[in-house]
């Protein structure tokens, strides 16, 4: 038998109501937010990853899903969005649009050969937003305060924000001499992806996994004693304001994120329920000030973050926090026999098309059957047909609710339903 593969799930249709209320939730939120929805593909020219998220990271290095399309070219699908939108942007010429900055939103499939657990899949969703355009620390509380939101608005109360500033790429790369300095004449005590990253990356060994209780890391340096003072500044801005909002954080200098774009402000929003798992990590992002000039494009600067649902569904789930179910049928027809089917099928198609969700019996099941279904359907109203509806074109419309019935033409069902 033919098994889905590992590391990604079907979303069945007793649960994609769930998949449908966020994503409803989400585009409302970037309306009001004025985030318009950008549409990318879901594969990429492999170099794109390979420079805008870093030759050192491990998407780069052990995660993507990398093929030779038939004309010899390699392709990429897409492990995040941020290297995307930035293509598009400099693609599109966006610096040049009118709307500045270009405030998008994105929600579709990303691909990532990892290790699958709970909560960490091959084939993810990640909702995310990208500010592109302006380098200015109220924007990066807008987009800190949406994300804070996003979770509150459904009802999550177990948060918590770590930010933290990784400075411009001078300061970026006076810290990380210093890491070099501090971790290299132990670095055989710590494993083996941190030996190499202390060549690649050093910053990276600062959120091993593995040897995260290692004293060295307990006592590195600190990045904000490597930040210049205009870095310093803009972190000061950023914080004083998420505060002026009410936003709760906590400054984790170890935040060093993933990927190699980031500069300045960088967060990841953590889940503290009881329950959620291994993983906590629910979003994460942060401003990337040299992308696009990395993909040759303009000295445009940007800032964004991604969360997956699947994560948010844990959230939920760690939370007891259920979704609204949607709302069942508004109508079921029961019948007695085959004549009176072929009349439901036709009364069905003139109510569906007239706004009214409908569906009957194609089992042929006895009537108790029929109406067990129409309860299992959630129908809120029923009629039955047999031999004398079919003559009267008369049926009596139950409500549900109230058990209470009124004898209604085959030709005013909807308006009935309508009133
Ligand atoms: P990231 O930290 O790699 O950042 O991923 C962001 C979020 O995607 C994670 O916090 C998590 O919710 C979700 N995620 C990542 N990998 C998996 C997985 N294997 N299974 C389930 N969920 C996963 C980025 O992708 C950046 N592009 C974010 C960003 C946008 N930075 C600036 N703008």
């Amino acid at each position: 038998m033919i098994q889905i593969p590992r590391g990604t799930q079907d979303v069945l249709p007793k649960d994609t109501y769930k998949w449908q209320y966020i994503e409803n939730q989400l585009n409302e939120i970037a309306k009001n937010f004025n985030y318009a929805e950008i549409r990318t593909p879901i594969f990429e020219a492999t170099d794109l990853f390979v420079r805008g998220v870093g030759g050192s990271t491990d998407i780069v290095n052990k995660e993507m899903y990398t093929f030779k399309d038939k004309g010899d070219r390699s392709l990429t699908l897409r492990p995040e969005g941020t290297a995307s939108v930035a293509r598009s942007y400099i693609e599109n010429k966006m610096q040049h649009d009118v709307n500045q900055p270009v405030k998008v939103f994105y929600n579709g499939p990303m691909f990532r050969y990892e290790r699958s657990q709970k909560g960490r899949f091959r084939q993810f969703v990640q909702f995310g937003v990208e500010a592109i355009g302006v380098e200015d620390p109220l924007i990066d509380v807008e987009v800190l305060s949406m994300l804070m939101y996003i979770y509150q608005s459904f009802g999550l109360k177990h948060l918590k924000l770590h930010i933290n500033s990784i400075g411009d790429h001078n300061s970026r790369a006076q810290y990380n001499e210093a890491l070099v300095k501090h971790f290299e004449p132990r670095i055989d005590e710590f494993c083996s992806d941190c030996q190499s990253r202390i060549h690649t990356n050093p910053m990276r060994i600062l959120d091993c996994k593995k040897d995260r209780d290692h004293e060295l890391i307990q006592n590195a340096p600190i990045m904000y004693d490597y930040l210049n003072d205009e870095s310093k500044a803009y972190f000061e801005t950023v914080k004083e304001n998420l505060t002026a909002l009410g936003i709760d954080y906590e400054v984790d200098y170890n935040l060093v994120r993933g990927l190699d774009y980031y500069t300045h402000t960088a967060f990841e929003m953590m889940s503290s329920a009881d329950g959620f798992g291994a993983i906590t990590t629910l979003c994460g992002g942060g401003r990337y000030n040299g992308l696009l000039e990395l993909l040759d494009g303009p000295e445009e600067t940007g800032i964004g973050f991604a969360l997956s649902i699947e994560r948010l569904l844990l959230a939920l789930e760690a939370e007891g926090i259920e979704l609204p179910e949607p709302e069942g049928l508004d109508l079921y027809i029961c019948t007695l026999d085959s004549q009176a089917a072929v009349t439901a099928n036709r009364l069905l198609y003139n109510l569906r098309t007239n706004g009214v969700s409908a569906d009957m019996d194609y089992k042929h099941r006895k009537l108790k059957a029929q109406m067990k279904d129409a309860n299992r359907k959630g129908a809120k109203y029923t009629i039955v047909l047999g031999e004398n509806e079919l003559e009267t074109k008369q049926a009596e419309l139950k409500n549900m609710e109230t058990g209470e019935t009124k004898s209604v033409h085959f030709e005013e069902i909807a308006s009935h339903l309508e009133e």
